[in-house]
């Protein structure tokens, strides 16, 4: 009993932690985002190493779906077609700057 009660916990407390890209894998997404320069468009627009366009105060992205949305019009910006696990791995990897629950 005290088993299954825990395992019912950690459950709930990975898909608190992994939400709202419960299988992307950031690490696979910062690697899709630097092998395709994401950020040079972003530096031309804020600057610095462009990371700040997540962050600005008009930010145009306000919740996981405008993001997924996005990732969209800006992967056909740069030349790629993002399969849905890509935007799976890219949500996980920029939610470091959005934090989106
Ligand atoms: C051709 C230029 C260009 C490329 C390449 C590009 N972006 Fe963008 N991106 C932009 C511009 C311009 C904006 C800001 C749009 C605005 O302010 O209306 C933007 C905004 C964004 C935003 C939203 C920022 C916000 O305001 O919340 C995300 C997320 C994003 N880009 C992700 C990516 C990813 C991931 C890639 C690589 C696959 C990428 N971009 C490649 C031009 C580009």
């Amino acid at each position: 009993m005290k088993s299954i009660v825990a395992l019912i916990l950690s459950l709930a407390a990975g898909a608190v932690l992994a939400a709202p890209f419960p299988n992307g894998n950031a690490q696979a997404g910062k690697k899709l985002f630097d092998d395709n320069k994401c950020n040079s468009c972003h530096i031309d627009k804020v600057g610095g190493n462009g990371s700040a366009i997540f962050t600005r105060p008009n930010r145009i992205v306000h919740n996981p779906q405008q993001l997924v949305e996005r990732l969209r019009v800006c992967g056909e910006a740069a030349g790629i077609a993002l399969t849905p696990q890509d935007e799976q791995n890219l949500g996980a990897y920029l939610n470091q700057y959005y934090k989106f629950k």
